[in-house]
């Protein structure tokens, strides 16, 4: 197995991507897996997450598979506390899991609302706050949380709960990054564009096409360009990046 870049960069790191059953989790976990890291492929969904796994394993990748609810805190204490006693450590943790749900701000229930906030905000809270004593102790770790484009500008249809979240993750990143960074820890977020994936397939035909006009690269990204910049931030390849969220968005939104 060999990563398009770098098929040593993390040789002996232990990975956690969340939400890795499909879609840019899988684009990641590949990526992570092609670096020679030992990678735990999360997702709430058994199927996915096994298959996954299977097809990392076909290709010479080290994997397995860790199922929970991201929004659940015990649940995710428990699971992260179960990886580091196996693997004696855990280095890296991509706060990837997410929702869609594109409607307007008049749409937005309460129920709508909260469950967003709880995967994609209180989501990456949990994974981060189970994991961050552990690799305060050890000095060294990097986290990566998936932010969106959506949450640097705004979005047009006012899915507020969408942006909301994905704004939360950047203001989190940002904390918690000046929080850890004297600790040895990095934490960055990413922040892509219009991808295609099972998420983006949830689009009407007209928000997809008014979303299209608006790259100037003129087409949607694949997860695998997604996938190799979060391998670049969760490496040392990125040792001096802190706080950050990265734009991956064919020129969607510069800032
Ligand atoms: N696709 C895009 O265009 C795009 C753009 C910007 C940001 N993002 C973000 O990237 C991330 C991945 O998006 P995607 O397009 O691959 O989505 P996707 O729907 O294809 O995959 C998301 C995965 O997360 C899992 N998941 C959902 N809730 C979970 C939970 N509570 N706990 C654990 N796993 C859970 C799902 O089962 C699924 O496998 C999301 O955070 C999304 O907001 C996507």
């Amino acid at each position: 197995m060999s990563s398009s870049f770098a098929p040593n960069l993390l040789r002996d790191r232990v990975a956690l991507v969340t939400g890795a059953g499909q879609g840019l989790g899988k684009a990641i976990a590949a990526a992570l897996a092609a670096a020679g890291a030992k990678t735990i492929v999360n997702d709430v969904a058994i199927g996915p997450a096994e298959a996954c796994v299977a097809g990392l394993r076909s290709v010479g990748g080290d994997a397995e598979a860790s199922i929970f609810d991201v929004s659940d805190s015990e649940a995710v204490h428990a699971a992260v506390a179960g990886i580091i006693e196996r693997h004696g450590r855990l280095d890296i943790v991509v706060n990837n899991a997410g929702i869609g749900d594109f409607v307007e701000f008049d749409l937005i229930t309460p129920e709508k609302w909260r469950r967003m906030l709880d995967v994609h905000l209180t989501g990456a809270f949990n994974c981060s706050h189970a994991v961050f004593p552990h690799m305060k102790e050890r000095r060294s770790g990097s986290i990566l949380n998936i932010s969106s484009v959506a949450g640097k500008r705004g979005d047009f249809i006012g899915n507020a709960h969408y942006t909301a979240a994905k704004a939360g993750i950047v203001g989190l990143t940002k904390s918690l990054a000046m929080h850890a960074a004297p600790h040895g820890v990095r934490v960055n977020a990413l922040a892509p564009g219009l991808v295609a994936t099972e998420l983006t397939e949830g689009m009407s035909e007209a928000m997809r096409a008014t979303t299209l006009a608006r790259i100037p690269a003129g087409r949607l990204g694949s997860p695998e360009e997604i996938a190799s910049v979060a391998l670049f931030l969760v490496s040392d390849a990125a040792s001096y990046i802190v706080g950050e969220t990265v734009s991956v968005n064919g020129g969607s939104y510069m800032d």
